[in-house]
């Protein structure tokens, strides 16, 4: 038996997803730009695809732009937005995804904006009477606050957070990576301006994803070329990627109750039986507070030195893939720039365990019992 835990990073195409796409990758090959029938029939699909992720959404289909995935939907929504609207600050935190803090970061160091970081507490929350705070200082700025963190899980209230950026004129991106197709998102009711979605997180193929722009904004594009995408992208569409999206988001949305309780379930099993099998054991983030963490996630703190990398080998060598970093000494660039920001303890080994409808308890068992057994043989060396 082989695991797969690290369903943060990316997840196993989903059949069903598959099967919508092959035609698009045999029978359906017009360029969707050509105005003849094969041009046209492959057109068609893709403007189908938007329509069915803007209902999913409860939005219009022409707030959604396709691209190659959650890095550039970041990226298009910060740095267009305050090239086109003349931001500025930018308000984010230390705990963002590197796809937003590398952008703010060279955007900050170009000169182009004032970068203004919200305070995370111990357990990984973000501070929102600090951010309203420093949006009295700076309204009108640019705030990009991630949904749910991608190694530690904690989920930012972005309701609370969009209607205080209304409040003060700022301009709302959340990084929803990991809550794309996993929460129920309803852009009629939550205040943002910018939300994006990353194919690969929900069983959808690789290497496509989408950018949701609020219609009050008028941006120009990240990627200059043709008119495609109503002019917002230029270049080709990845169209099977498109089908494979929509259709991954489509079944997500259809199950997403029944999956939640499943994955949910396997991580309270998980938590229950590291606590009784390991003793000392810990874990970064607030996983114990299920609706303020993202359930598809658990980044477990061990009782031992090893290096992050070594465990992650071991553990891999014991057929379990997981991921993880370690807090390492701050200012290094090794090491997990999350667990550095929420200050865990550099002499722990941290591991993040991500689950999806796939995995199972037996699963759960085996890699609870190959990690107690790793700490076993690290206590006696
Ligand atoms: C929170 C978050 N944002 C952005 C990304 C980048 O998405 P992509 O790999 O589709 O570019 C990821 C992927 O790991 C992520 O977890």
């Amino acid at each position: 038996m082989r695991v797969y835990l690290d369903n943060a990073a990316t997840t196993p195409l989903d059949k069903e997803v598959l099967e919508t796409m092959l035609p698009f990758m045999t029978e359906f090959y017009g360029n969707p730009s050509s105005i003849h029938t094969h041009g046209r029939e492959v057109r068609s699909a893709i403007e189908k695809s938007r329509k069915t992720i803007a209902q999913l959404l409860n939005t219009s289909p022409a707030e959604i732009v396709f691209t190659s995935g959650g890095t550039e939907a970041d990226n298009t929504a910060i740095r267009c937005s305050i090239e086109a609207l003349g931001i500025k600050h930018a308000i984010s935190s230390p705990i963002e995804h590197h796809a937003v803090l590398h952008t703010l970061e060279s955007l900050h160091k170009a000169g182009r904006i004032q970068l203004h970081m919200v305070e995370v507490d111990k357990k990984g929350y973000i501070n929102l009477n600090h951010l309203e705070e420093l949006l009295k200082q700076y309204p009108k700025s640019l705030v990009s606050l991630m949904h749910a963190n991608n190694e530690i899980g904690n989920v930012t209230d972005i309701q609370l957070a969009g209607e205080l950026c209304r409040q003060h004129g700022a301009i709302f991106h959340s990084d929803t990576v990991q809550t794309m197709g996993h929460f129920r998102h309803d852009l009629q009711k939550l205040p943002v301006d910018f939300i994006v979605g990353a194919a690969h997180k929900f069983h959808g193929p690789k290497g496509v994803g989408f950018l949701y722009i609020n219609a009050q904004n008028r941006i120009q594009p990240f990627i200059h070329g043709g008119s495609q995408e109503r002019n917002m992208r230029g270049g080709t569409e990845n169209v099977y990627g498109i089908i494979g999206l929509a259709k991954a988001l489509e079944i997500a949305y259809r199950d997403m109750d029944e999956h939640q309780q499943h994955i949910q379930r396997l991580k309270s099993r998980m938590i229950a039986k590291l606590q009784t099998e390991i003793e000392g054991i810990a874990f970064n983030g607030d996983p114990i507070q299920s609706d303020k963490s993202l359930y598809t996630v658990l980044n477990v703190s061990l009782p031992i030195a090893e290096v992050g990398e070594m465990l992650l080998f071991n553990l891999d060598i014991n057929k379990i893939s997981a991921s993880g970093g370690s807090a390492c000494t701050s200012g290094s660039e090794i090491g997990s720039h999350v667990l550095r920001s929420i200050h865990a303890n550099p002499e722990r080994a941290s591991v993040r365990f991500s689950f999806s409808k796939f995995n199972t308890e037996q699963e759960i068992d085996f890699a609870v019992q190959t990690l107690a057994e790793m700490y076993k043989k690290e206590k006696v060396a």
